[in-house]
């Protein structure tokens, strides 16, 4: 009997959450992987949930034959399946469930549950993937403890991993072998992981702050063992960091990471095996750019960190998903703030939040950070969850202070290690630890939306006092209006009007819509720096002149607004360049003249005056149109860049210069700064896309020692079509043809070109060799790369750039649901657009909309856009 998968979409509401009717007490996998096909028994002592409200027993289970199915030793079936459901009408108080199945792993396209990559076998069980593995009740609330047996072809697949430590091995007869595992720490199912293959390991050790010595492997394919060690420095860095910032000291004796090149995502926390993408894990100066060496070891981190927050405490239920990846994607930018540049990491990770939350905020696909509803689980690891998830820690962390902090964190570890918990139960450890009422607090994970906080300032010399007036308001989103006002952080210093800091930070905490803060003993009007460290994530607005700006862009203290006071002069000169071109930019391109001068003149930080000389990208000006046409935005920016370049040519070319690369490479951050400036300056340099433009970025692809230079070089070219273009990108991709990470830099950086050749372009790749439809890192190296990083051509006039996106969903959507379903992201926020470009998108939507057999992935994300 092989139940199917097309099950009626159906929403799940938090609300109507109740316990899993039954414990699991024990579980025993054993997995006999055999050519095509693998047999799985599980044997599952389960005993009645005090707490729970049924009697029967309700397993999960999808993809699967059923082989038998045996209760207390004896056959059993009186049981029932539909719809992905095995149901068992009251087993009884506590009994032994045995139950042995039949999947296939080679056709597992979905890439959930066990799947092959390159051969080798591995899992992906977050969210509901255990469910193709096995019946079980597949919840994150059923804890259990997990014994696996796995056997293989002792050749074929010498490396046999589960998670917890390895309990016994063996050889067998027809040259196979076998391993079991044994994990010691009850955990729910969506952190089982199985890998086999033909693998090699580097290994490490890590030496816990209790004196535990612990394994460190990493295991990849023959020949990739050479870029592991930044990988392996990250883990270090990761565990050590746990034990000083969070007192949090690792269980098991050996620590597990396996890099697969066929992942719908970025990585996986399975207990003590997690499972990489092999994007995020290798790492190495000659194919990696030093963007990939800070994702690495921020996602390195990322995992590293769920031990605790997500896997020693977990979710309830998956409305709860924020309550470990919003915790720990705060841990992992701290993480990488501590051992990077603060002000920077800050700076990206808000461009990243404005970027792409932020429009996902004001879409139809608008959901809170605990949502009250879903269809499917796997649409919902989202920016919100994820990003503005870590916000709202940070916001308890400054609203706490850091002692505080880590007192509420403590007694959240200690209160709830081993349990499955809700986002409400972290809140209270942070009001418990504090004393401080966190209700009004807690609407930020309840509303969605992004805020709006204005703000108006008033001196009164008479008194020499200032006030600052902040008025808040939380937009509708879908299904919510009405919404009440946030209790939001916002961290403020006064400047002198010599630019002197007359008083330092402090947190003013705004709790109604209309709220007044007033400084007194001000002799002169100050100029106040508002949201220090972008202390919440609301849009702000301020009666901020553009000469107090100027001044916060040179003497303020805050890294992050200084950046952001040039960023926001930049999009004001952006926006009256847009309602009348012939506006005298002259002073904004004066100021970028000073910068440039001022890195000539100093040795600064190199990365800050890298962000600094950056113009706010398209999808950033973007958030502050009210109609969104993107050509006319990439029209502006782009002849701003070119005065820029014409007026300032000789300083910008003396930079460039200044910064050539000297002596050995490394990725400390002072090295990253100083590529990063040469690339900014590149940009700009290169705006004309003539001839000179192609001999530069050339030249620099000719210097190049590095895959960071190479790609900045790459970048530059992109638009061009100079001869120049063409030998570079043919000279690359002969280089690295037989890197796959590389290869895949290759596919977006032509994707992402804004010139008019572009849809052939697009077609070549897309009928090129090296495209395969089943990869996901390929298809987003041709299909993200061209829809979120081309908002030019992606939302060309015609239509076309629509149409490709939309023929690849369709395709996808009976290979690859989930990737299917997230490639539909740059068409959610159709509204925004121009009349014309909306029935462009509006038409693709339901072009999807009407795809026979549509998954529920895809029509959920499809419709409720369309709503
Ligand atoms: N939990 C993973 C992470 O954040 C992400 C993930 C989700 C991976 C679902 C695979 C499937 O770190
Ligand atoms: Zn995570």
């Amino acid at each position: 009997m092989r139940t199917e998968n097309a099950v009626a979409p159906k929403t799940i509401y938090l609300k109507d959450y109740t316990p899993a009717p039954y414990l699991a007490k024990q579980i025993n996998l054993s997995f006999n992987l055999l050519p095509g096909k693998t047999i799985v028994t599980s044997e599952v002592k389960y005993a009645k949930n005090p707490a729970g409200v049924s009697n029967d027993l309700v397993l999960d289970g999808e993809e699967q034959n059923i082989l038998s199915v045996t209760l207390n030793g004896q056959r059993f079936d009186s049981y029932s399946v539909a719809d992905g459901q095995m149901t068992l009408v009251n087993p009884g108080d506590e009994f032994t469930l045995t139950i042995i199945s039949e999947i296939d792993p080679a056709a597992n396209t979905a890439l959930e549950g066990l799947y092959q990559s390159q051969g080798n076998y591995c899992t992906q069980c977050e969210a509901e993937g255990f469910r193709r593995i096995t019946y079980y009740q597949d919840r994150p609330d059923v804890l259990s403890i997990f014994t696996v047996r796995v056997e293989a072809d002792a050749k074929a697949y010498p490396v046999l991993l589960s998670n917890g430590n390895l309990q016994d091995s063996g050889s067998l007869p027809d040259g196979r072998h076998y391993t079991v595992w044994h994990d010691p720490f009850p955990k729910p199912c969506y952190l089982f992981a199985l890998v086999a293959g033909d693998l090699v390991r580097v290994a490490d050790t890590f030496t816990t702050m209790s004196g535990r010595k612990v394994d460190l492997h990493i295991y990849v394919r023959a020949g990739d063992e050479k870029q592991c060690d930044h990988a392996m420095e990250s883990l270090k860095k990761s565990m050590k960091w746990d034990e000083e910032v969070y007192g949090r000291e690792y269980q098991l004796d050996l620590f597990n990471i396996v890099a697969v090149s066929d992942f719908n995502m970025g990585a996986m926390e399975n207990t003590s095996l997690n499972i990489f993408n092999t994007a995020l894990v290798l790492a190495h100066q000659e194919t990696a750019t030093d963007s990939d060496f800070m994702s690495v070891e921020g996602v390195i981190g990322h995992e590293y960190f769920h031990n605790w927050t997500g896997n020693r405490v977990t979710c309830r239920d998956w409305f709860q998903l924020s309550l470990k990846e919003g915790f720990t994607v705060f841990r992992d930018q701290e993480f990488s703030a501590d051992l990077n540049s603060r002000a920077v990491q800050r700076i990206d990770d808000v461009n990243g939040l404005r970027r792409l939350q932020f429009p996902e905020d004001g879409s139809p696909l608008a959901h809170s950070v605990q949502p009250d509803q879903f269809i499917e689980i796997s649409n919902f690891y989202t920016k919100t969850i994820y990003e503005k998830g870590s916000e709202l820690i940070r916001m308890q962390h400054t609203l706490l202070g850091g002692e505080t902090f880590r007192k509420a964190t403590d007694l959240y570890f200690d209160r709830y290690d081993g349990h499955a918990v809700t986002c409400d139960d972290f809140v209270l450890c942070m009001a418990d630890a504090s004393g401080r009422d966190l209700s009004q607090f807690f609407r930020w994970y309840k509303q969605a939306g992004t805020p709006t906080v204005q703000v108006s300032s008033q001196y009164d010399a008479a008194q020499q006092s200032y006030t600052l007036t902040f008025k808040q308001s939380q937009p509708d989103t879908p299904e919510q209006t009405s919404k009440q006002p946030l209790h939001i952080p916002v961290a403020v210093g006064l400047l002198d009007d010599s630019g002197k800091e007359i008083l330092p930070t402090r947190v003013l905490e705004v709790t109604a819509r209309e709220q007044t803060f007033t400084f007194a003993d001000l002799p002169g009007r100050p100029v106040p720096s508002i949201l220090r460290g972008f202390s919440a994530p609301v849009k702000l607005e301020t009666d901020l002149s553009d000469d107090d700006l100027r001044l916060l862009q040179v003497h303020d203290t805050d890294g992050f607004n200084k950046w952001e006071a040039g960023q926001t002069l930049a999009l004001r000169t952006i926006q009256r360049v847009m309602e009348k071109p012939e506006t005298d930019i002259s002073q904004f391109v004066a100021d970028v003249g000073t910068l440039v001068e001022q890195g000539l003149a100093v040795q600064g930080d190199k990365a800050l005056l890298a962000r600094a000389l950056s113009l706010p990208l398209l999808g950033v000006i973007a958030q502050h149109q009210a109609v969104v046409d993107p050509a006319a935005i990439d029209e502006a920016r782009t002849a701003i860049l070119k005065q820029i370049k014409s007026t300032h040519k000789d300083a910008l070319a003396a930079l460039y210069d200044a910064n050539r690369n000297t002596g050995e490479f490394s990725i400390t951050p002072e090295a990253m700064g100083r590529r990063a400036l040469q690339h900014a300056v590149l940009d700009i340099l290169t705006v004309t896309n003539g001839t000179g433009c192609a001999a530069r970025s050339k030249a620099h692809y000719d210097a190049a020692d590095n895959m960071t230079d190479r790609v900045t070089a790459l970048a530059c070219l992109s638009d061009s079509s100079q001869p120049q273009r063409a030998e570079v990108f043919a000279d690359f991709y002969a280089r690295f043809k037989n890197y796959p990470l590389v290869v895949d830099k290759w596919f977006s950086l032509q994707a992402i070109a804004n010139r008019e050749q572009i849809f052939d372009d697009l077609a070549m790749l897309r009928n090129h060799a090296d495209f395969n439809i089943k990869n996901p890192n390929r298809v987003r190296s041709l299909y993200s790369a061209f829809a979120i990083n081309n908002p030019v051509k992606f939302h060309d006039p015609s239509g076309n750039g629509y149409a490709f996106l939309r023929d690849v969903i369709i395709e996808l959507n009976t290979i690859n649901p989930q990737i299917a379903a997230r490639m539909v992201t740059p068409l959610r926020e159709w509204k925004r657009y121009t009349p014309a470009l909306q029935a462009h998108m509006k038409a693709a939507l339901e072009a999807i909309l009407a795809t026979p057999n549509l998954s529920g992935d895809v029509f959920e994300i499809v419709s409720k856009s369309l709503n």
